[in-house]
C-alpha cells in the first residue's frame, strides 16, 4: 500500500503508521542506493527548510544543511540566540512567518511542546529534529540501519542500556512499529515515560513486538540483537549530570556486557558518545559497532522524510 505523508508533519514515531514508518525506511533505502550511484537527484530547487535549534547540534544540523544543499535546495540555520523561541514573540508567530518563507521547518527544543505548538500552527510540514521527550528522526536512522545490517527488524531484540530518554522513548514507538522486541535496562528511577510506554505497547501488540522495561541488566541483554546506550544526562540536564552518573555506571555498555548478548550483536549509538562513561572505547571502536554508519543514515533518512512530506 503506498501511503502519502505529503504536507504532514513529524511530530512523533507514535503518530505514524506501520506502512507510513515502513515507507520512509524504504525510500530512505533507495535515496542512499541513488546516493551510492552518484545519481543526480534535485527535487528540492528553489525550496527551503528553517532549522531551528534551542540546543547544541552536530548530526542532526549538519545532516539537515546538507541534506537539503545536496537536493538542491537551502537549509537556513536559526539558532538559540536568532529567533530566542517565546522570548521574542510567541511561537505561533513564527510558526505563521516561517510558513511564508519555507517549505518545512525542523525544529530541535527543550519542550516538546513546542514542536506541537510550531506544527500546530505552521502552515508547511513540521520535523521534529529531537525534544526533551522524543528524538525521531534518529531512531528512523538506528532502524533503517539495523535493517540494513541484519536483513529484517522483525523479531529482533533490542536492549537499551541507561537512562529512559528521548531516544528511549522513540525507540520503544519506533520497535512496536517495526514489530521488534526492546527491552530498556534502566537503574530505578529512570524508567522511560508511562505514557508512551503504554502506547507503544499498545501499538507493538498489533505487530507482534514485546516492550519491556528491566532493572536486571544480565536478563535484558539475553539474547539482544542490537545493543543501544546514549549519554547519561542529556541536553539540558547537566545539573543532574553526577547523580545520573552514579546510578547508570553498572550499565555502561563494555565488552563484558556485550559478551551477554547475542554472537553477532550489533551496537548503536545515537552520538555524541561519553566514552568511558555510558560506552568503552572498546566497544564503540570495536568490529560490531555500527554508529558511523548509523550517523550516515540520519542524512537518508531525513531526506526520506522531507520527499515525502514537502509539497
Ligand atoms: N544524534 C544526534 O542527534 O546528534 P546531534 O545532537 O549532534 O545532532
Ligand atoms: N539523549 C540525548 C540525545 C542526543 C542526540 C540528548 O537529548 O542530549
Amino acid at each position: 500500500m503506498t501511503v502519502s505523508l505529503k504536507g504532514k508533519s513529524l511530530v512523533s514515531l507514535g503518530d505514524l503508521s506501520r506502512e507510513e514508518f515502513f515507507q520512509i525506511l524504504d525510500t530512505a533505502d533507495e535515496l542512499k542506493r541513488k546516493h551510492k550511484r552518484s545519481e543526480p537527484f534535485t527535487p528540492f530547487v528553489g525550496k527551503n527548510l528553517a532549522l531551528i535549534f534551542q540546543k547544541p547540534s552536530l548530526r542532526t544540523r549538519v545532516s539537515f544543511e546538507a541534506g537539503m544543499t545536496r537536493y538542491g535546495g537551502h537549509g537556513i540555520y536559526l539558532g538559540p540566540t536568532d529567533i530566542q523561541l517565546g522570548a521574542r514573540e510567541t511561537t505561533a508567530d513564527i510558526a505563521r512567518t516561517l510558513s511564508r518563507y519555507c517549505d518545512a521547518i525542523m525544529a530541535r527544543t527543550f519542550g516538546h511542546d513546542i514542536v506541537l505548538e510550531l506544527a500546530k500552527h505552521a502552515t508547511v510540514p513540521v520535523v521534529n529534529g529531537l525534544t526533551d521527550l522524543e528524538h525521531p528522526c534518529q531512531i528512523l536512522a538506528d532502524l533503517m540501519t539495523v535493517r540494513e545490517k541484519l536483513g529484517r527488524l522483525e523479531g529482533l531484540k533490542l536492549t537499551f542500556l541507561g537512562d529512559g530518554n528521548n531516544v528511549a522513548h522513540s525507540l520503544l514507538q519506533g520497535c512496536a512499529l517495526a514489530g521488534m522486541h526492546m527491552t530498556v535496562a534502566v537503574p530505578r528511577g529512570f524508567e522511560p515515560n508511562a505514557d508512551i510506554l503504554a502506547r507503544a505497547r499498545e501499538v507493538g501488540k498489533r505487530h507482534g513486538s514485546r516492550l519491556e522495561v528491566s532493572h536486571d541488566i544480565g536478563k535484558a541483554l539475553k539474547g539482544a540483537d542490537v545493543l543501544y546506550t546514549d549519554v547519561w544526562a542529556s541536553m539540558g540536564q547537566e545539573a543532574e549530570k553526577e547523580r545520573k552518573a552514579k546510578a547508570m555506571r553498572p550499565l555502561q555498555l563494555n565488552a563484558q556486557a556485550l559478551a551477554k548478548a547475542n554472537r553477532d550483536a550489533i551496537v548503536l549509538h545515537c552520538l555524541p558518545a561519553h566514552r568511558g562513561e555510558e560506552i568503552t572505547d572498546e566497544v564503540i571502536e570495536g568490529p560490531q559497532s555500527v554508529v558511523f554508519d548509523e550517523a550516515e543514515n540520519r542524512l537518508h533518512a531525513q531526506m526520506a522524510v522531507l520527499v515525502m512530506v514537502i509539497r
